[in-house]
């Protein structure tokens, strides 16, 4: 079936490395792609295959990266492979890009994925050069029927000066409704309040929109999204993903969440998709979410029926699932929408909703402060994502982790931690597989108590008492968050001379 039934941009097509040929040394290339869906499947290794002869001709090559988030390993992975990369925004997650920023090659500007899209326009990033976009069709009249993932992809299509789409014959044409793409949002102070009050409510089109005159190409591709099966949950993912269910039991019980909970966001990884796992096991019915990412997970609630609408920017399915979406997609339409991620993650709409955010941490300090980003203070692990977004709108937040981290070598409780991503000021819940340390309302020294007796591995919890003992006694004065500095950072010390890292 033709997918591209515009005869304009019908006529711009081109093989994927005519249209890489387009890409100028130092241009500053925005890509689609959120997690392992959406990505452009051909340009960018056409691209990376031009870098590399460029390197091996003594020649200077290389782009600015921007995205949704991460993406998968034909782009992110093949142009760190070839060293084509001197700039990166907003997320990455790819092994080999995470080296070349760790190793200072690569500059990485990590922010929230709600701030891209609008820092972007608001100039606070430099020019867009070329936009490379996967779609799933373009409709005679010039409209784009979006694919996988929205992410950043209006954001592109506006600002760059040149446009690439990937048609890509693999997406279901079904895709079409799934998406509602909202043209509404105004630099300030001409900003009007985002009418959406629940999950599925539409608020703008369905369709992607570009002016021909940039469209350079259109490539055709056939190729499938790429996102790693997940491993069936642990022991400790379960037993994080059982407390969690079990608090959100006791808040219903005490009056302060409605029956069918508030609309929930989870995070991307195995402890995110246990949660889900475990809230189709739970009695809560009627559920709805309002996050990024659809894994495997939200994809059984919407099976069983216990989720009834569900808003992301993105499908973060793993093989399987995305073969049972693919089987079954009629039957999703009109109860999933995805959305940029500027409004899929918007502070006003998360704050509105009351979102219940899940989110995965490396570290908490006793009195709350969480680390989602640096390992030992300084390497890059993924990035802040939007873990920031949802966590300080949230009506209720949660940070999960394992207690220890390398074997056991590592405390994921430690008295400061090494960077800080989410302040003692917004976050409420922390989950390990050890327990729960509900800190709503506590002064931050009962929250270390509390944090060192719910969550900490039981080989660090003396080492962590006896901290906090020695800081309240050696301290008189400053007992409101009482710190021995030299010590705080000595601890992350131990762990690098032991050689644990
Ligand atoms: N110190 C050092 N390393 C640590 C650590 C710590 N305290 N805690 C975890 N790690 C390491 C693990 O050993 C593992 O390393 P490996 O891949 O070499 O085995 C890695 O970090 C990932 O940890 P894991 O326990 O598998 O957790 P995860 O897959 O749930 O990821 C984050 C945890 C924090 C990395 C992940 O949630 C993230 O990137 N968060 C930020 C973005 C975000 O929250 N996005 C969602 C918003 S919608």
């Amino acid at each position: 079936m033709d997918r591209v039934t515009c005869p304009v941009l019908g006529a711009r097509r081109t093989s994927a490395a005519e249209a890489a040929a387009l890409i100028r040394p130092d241009d500053v290339v925005g890509i689609s792609g959120f997690t392992g869906a959406g990505f452009p499947k051909a340009v960018p290794g056409a691209l990376a295959r031009r870098i590399r002869e460029a390197h091996e001709r003594g020649e200077e090559f290389r782009i600015g990266l921007w995205s949704g988030a991460s993406t998968g390993p034909e782009v992110d992975g093949a142009l760190a492979q070839v060293d084509g990369v001197n700039r990166r925004l907003p997320y990455n997650s790819d092994p080999n890009l995470r080296r070349l920023i760790n190793d200072g090659t690569v500059d990485y500007v990590d922010v929230h994925l709600s701030h891209a899209a609008q820092q972007a326009w608001f100039g606070f990033y430099g020019p867009l050069d070329v936009a490379v976009v996967e779609v799933a069709a373009i409709l005679p009249n010039g409209l784009l029927v979006p694919g996988t993932s929205l992410g950043n992809n209006k954001t592109w299509l506006e600002l760059a000066d040149r446009v690439v789409l990937e048609v890509n014959h693999w997406l279901p044409r079904d895709l079409e409704g799934f998406h509602d793409v909202y043209y509404g949002t105004a630099r300030p102070p001409h900003r009007i309040p985002i009418q959406l009050t629940h999950p599925l409510q539409r608020i703008g089109d369905p369709y992607l929109r570009v002016d021909p005159a940039k469209v350079v190409a259109v490539v055709e591709t056939d190729a499938p999204d790429r996102n790693t099966p997940l491993t069936p949950p642990d022991g400790a993912s379960r037993a994080m993903a059982e407390q969690l269910v079990d608090f959100l039991r006791h808040e219903v019980r005490a009056g302060r969440l409605p029956p069918g909970l508030l609309p929930l966001q989870s995070g991307v990884g195995n402890v995110a998709n246990a949660v889900m796992e475990g809230l189709r096991d739970a009695e809560f019915e009627h559920l709805t979410a309002y996050t990024e990412v659809i894994q495997d997970g939200l994809l059984d609630l919407l099976d069983a029926g216990r989720v009834t609408s569900v808003s992301a920017t993105s499908f973060g399915l793993s093989p399987a699932g995305q073969q049972r979406f693919l089987d079954n997609v009629g039957s999703y339409k009109g109860r999933i929408l995805l959305r940029s991620q500027e409004i899929s993650n918007h502070p006003e709409l998360v704050r509105r909703l009351g979102v219940i955010a899940i989110n995965g941490m490396l570290e908490a300090d006793i009195y709350g402060n969480v680390n989602s980003t640096h390992v030992m203070g300084s390497a890059m692990m993924n990035g802040i994502g939007g873990s920031g977004d949802f966590a300080r709108n949230a009506y209720l937040n949660f940070f999960v982790s394992p207690s220890t981290a390398k074997g056991g070598a590592i405390s994921a409780i430690v008295p400061m931690v090494s960077h800080v991503d989410h302040t003692e000021h917004d976050v409420q819940v922390l989950v390990t597989e050890q327990g729960l340390a509900d800190l709503r309302g506590l002064s931050p020294s009962d929250r270390a108590d509390r944090v060192i007796a719910s969550c900490a591995h039981p080989d660090f919890r003396e080492r962590l008492r006896d901290y906090v003992d020695r800081a309240r006694a050696e301290r008189p004065h400053a007992r409101h968050t009482p710190h021995l500095l030299a010590e705080a950072l000595g601890w992350h010390r131990r762990y690098l001379e032991d050689g644990a890292m």
